[in-house]
């Protein structure tokens, strides 16, 4: 069929094989171009299939040569219907790491659950035995604690106070001010649940019980801070209750995994446009504006920049690994020097629809957006005829 993008506010309904297939392709030729790291073998990843977590598929299968297992929750292609991004997204990198002679296999379903946490732990033991790499990068809306039962939905607000901003709308480049009501003491709890660190923790309880970590296995898991500006809806929101949590579950889990000689680490990562972000409230004119001065200043940085640069010079550098006073990995270092803010401050005293164009740097926002679903990709023949039915050849 021939595909074609079709929008619905910050989503899209559709993806393109082929736009992914060279998305995947660009950010492995990326990988080898900046050379060996020598990283981890054994590579588990939790979110595999889109944003961060791909990157890091990507840069432990392509930067160290690790055999990767892949988790993620994406739909299916049927008939006449495409499949989500993440989906092509793993059926290329699939083939690709098959055709370099990497083992990569993947699992789909919900990473919450009991079932794909046992289902993930029997693969890891058939096929690799254990894992000395964890990158746990889940991002999403709802999570259904196996434990209790209970279904928990995150929201993105406020606390305390309403918080007014402006924002954009990245479809039609018009800038508004927007007010976003403060959330209830639930909403922090269910954010907290669905984006916190208890799920990492059950994840690497789970693993260490089946003996399925190795000696020095090291676990990561990505966070976020940003800048003043956003704070009231991002870092003192209910989204950053949950990154508070996630950041203190790091020094649980590095207890846990004394006795293997193991660590667990918060990366803080750079705003970047995935599915998650574009859902968020002023983030993206946060990003525009973001994206013109790093371009400009010849430091921008997407996913793929972000991990390798984490695997290369924090991660795998050879020695210890740099962390800031409160014990995170900083990748987020470029996005918040002192330049960078201060003109990202300005420009957004100036804001408006009329001079968003000229200042910020939306058309880079959109076709990075339309990019995740692989639409806009340079190269990819959007008017030829595309089978929309692939599958995952390591799909388990
Ligand atoms: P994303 O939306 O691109 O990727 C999310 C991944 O989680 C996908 O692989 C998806 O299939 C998987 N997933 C979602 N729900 C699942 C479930 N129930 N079971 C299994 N897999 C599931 O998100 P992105 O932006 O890469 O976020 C990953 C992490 O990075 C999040 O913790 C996010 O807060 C963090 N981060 C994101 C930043 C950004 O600007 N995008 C900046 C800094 C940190």
């Amino acid at each position: 069929m021939i595909i074609e993008p079709k929008m619905r506010g910050f989503i899209c309904l559709t993806a393109h094989p082929k736009g992914c297939e060279q998305n995947i392709i660009n950010q492995i030729n990326y990988v080898k171009s900046k050379g060996q790291i020598e990283g981890a073998k054994k590579v588990l990843v939790i979110g595999a299939s889109t944003g961060f977590g791909l990157a890091s598929r990507i840069t432990a299968a392509f930067g160290s040569g690790a055999a990767t297992i892949g988790v993620y929750f994406e739909k299916p292609p049927q008939e006449g219907k495409t499949a989500s991004p993440g989906w092509y997204n793993t059926a290329a990198f699939e083939e690709q790491a098959h055709n370099a002679g990497l083992y990569a296999k993947s699992i789909n379903g919900d990473a919450f659950s009991n079932e794909i946490k046992q289902k993930t732990i029997d693969l890891i033991k058939a096929d690799l035995g254990q894992v000395d790499l964890i990158i746990y990068s889940l991002a999403s809306p709802v999570r259904t604690n196996p434990k209790t039962g209970v279904t928990h939905r995150s929201v993105l607000k406020p606390i305390g106070q309403p918080y007014s901003n402006k924002t954009v709308d990245f479809h039609t480049g018009i800038v508004t001010e927007i007010t976003i009501q403060p959330c209830s003491d639930e909403d922090i709890e269910n954010t907290v649940a669905v984006m916190g660190g208890e799920d990492w923790e059950m994840w690497i309880d789970d693993l260490k019980a089946a003996g399925a970590l190795a000696p020095g296995a090291t676990t990561v898991a990505y966070s976020y801070i940003g800048p003043s500006l956003t704070e009231p809806v991002y870092r003192k929101g209910t989204i950053g209750r949950a990154k508070d949590h996630l950041e203190a579950t790091a020094f649980g889990i590095s207890d846990k995994l004394k006795d293997l000689n193991g660590k667990a680490y918060v990366s803080v990562n750079k705003a970047l446009v995935t599915q998650a972000s574009s859902a968020i409230p002023v983030i993206p004119l946060y990003i525009s504006l973001l994206y013109k001065v790093m371009k400009e200043k010849n430091i921008h940085e997407g996913c793929i920049e972000q991990i390798q640069r984490l695997f290369e010079q924090r991660l795998f550098n050879g020695s210890a690994v740099p962390t800031d006073e409160k014990g995170r990995i900083r990748i987020d270092d470029w996005e918040m020097r002192d330049d960078v803010q201060a003109q990202v401050a300005a420009l957004w005293e100036q804001a408006t629809t009329e001079n968003l164009p000229a200042i910020g740097d939306l058309p880079g926002y959109k076709t990075d957006f339309l990019n995740l679903f692989g639409f806009d990709v340079p190269k990819v023949d959007y008017l030829a005829d595309v089978n929309e039915v692939v599958e995952i050849s390591g799909l388990v």
